[in-house]
């Protein structure tokens, strides 16, 4: 059972707060309507709020749960067994296996620190992806956004919504299309609420309307985060990213991909072999509590989905721009040292 925080934030934005010892998660399932922080003071509760998406976005689960094997190492818990509860947590995101992972190479006694610098480096390489990306994002440029990809996603900034951000703070006069990403909402209820602090101008559509923006009006290109790229750049993403990235390509629209190194998984050969999340049919079937279908309504509720590397025009990262062909050019980053 998850504990309300007292916890203050300097920013309505900060997704993570490391304070007196506990884990102090802003509850993204009540933004924008009440800023309340759920506290987490051992690491089975962090496993619990990544489930239940208290904190959400490849990147923040990962520092998530990187701070929950610090709970568990002070309080003298089975490691390995936590470190196994927090990574089943979701299971599409590879940055939550790769930031367990890294805690786990690293000695116990510097796991506060070890987590203290995932969490500062997740900040220094989004900028970086957002100033990577700026090539790609013209003067006036209007581009179609999916999911939430921002501060709330990560510890602060974001990976496509960071790109946004940039081009915004450079004054190019961009537009975010913000896709509202039935059924959790994170576009309608999270990036609006980024973009509305950070005062980008914004345009909240449903999921479905977004080929028709493409069809009747100007769209620069579409901009999404991701949880997973596999050897041959197949990318997994939020539910709708691949009807987007389809649509894009009728209409002759640049996709891009914004996510850090850590999201690159060359472990898994192609999207086939990722795991995609299920996740609860009442996501679907009621809305704030509400029964909407028909009483016993057969549901399906994949939380992602996979767009294959042929229809993703690049892939932006904290050190370059990868263009196709993807197989041999993040095998080529991989021996660079990744
Ligand atoms: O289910 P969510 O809200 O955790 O899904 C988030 C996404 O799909 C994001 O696009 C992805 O994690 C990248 S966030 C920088």
């Amino acid at each position: 059972m998850l504990k309300n925080s007292t916890a203050q934030s300097q920013s309505r934005l900060q997704s993570i707060l490391w304070q007196g010892s506990t884990l102090h998660l802003l509850d993204q399932r009540r933004l924008p309507l009440v800023t309340e922080y759920v506290v987490c003071d051992t690491a089975d509760a962090v496993a619990e709020a990544i489930q239940e998406m208290v904190v959400r976005g490849a990147p923040a689960i990962g520092v998530a749960a990187a701070f929950g094997l610090v709970l568990a190492a002070q309080q003298g818990e089975n490691l390995e067994e936590k470190a196994t509860l927090l990574k089943a947590a979701r299971p599409t995101a590879v940055n939550l296996m790769w930031a367990v992972d890294t805690m786990l190479q690293t000695p116990v006694s510097d796991w506060e620190k070890k987590a203290f610098a995932l969490y500062d480096s997740d900040v220094l390489v989004n900028k970086a992806i957002g100033e990577q990306a700026q090539s790609l994002i013209p003067e006036n440029a209007t581009v179609i956004h999916h999911c939430n990809t921002g501060s709330l996603a990560t510890v602060d900034y974001g990976t496509a919504l960071g790109v946004i951000r940039i081009a915004h703070e450079r004054g190019k006069n961009i537009h975010a299309i913000l896709d509202e990403t039935r059924p959790r909402l994170q576009g309608a209820r999270l990036s609006a609420y980024e973009c509305q602090a950070f005062g980008i101008p914004h345009t909240v559509i449903v999921d479905g309307a977004a080929p028709w923006v493409m069809r009747t009006r100007q769209v620069d290109c579409c901009i999404v985060g991701c949880d997973r790229v596999a050897a041959n750049g197949d990318v997994a993403n939020k539910i709708g990213t691949y009807a987007l990235a389809l649509a894009a390509k009728a209409h002759n629209v640049p996709f891009y991909v914004a996510c850090p190194l850590s999201t690159l998984d060359l472990a898994t050969p192609n999207g086939e072999a990722i795991e995609i999340e299920e996740r609860s049919t009442k996501e679907i079937t009621h809305i704030q509590g509400q029964l909407i279908c028909p009483e016993n309504t057969p549901v399906f509720n994949p939380a992602f989905d996979i767009t294959p590397a042929a229809l993703i025009s690049a892939i932006i990262t904290e050190t370059g721009i990868i263009t196709p062909p993807y197989a041999d050019n993040l095998k080529a980053l991989k021996s660079q040292g990744l």
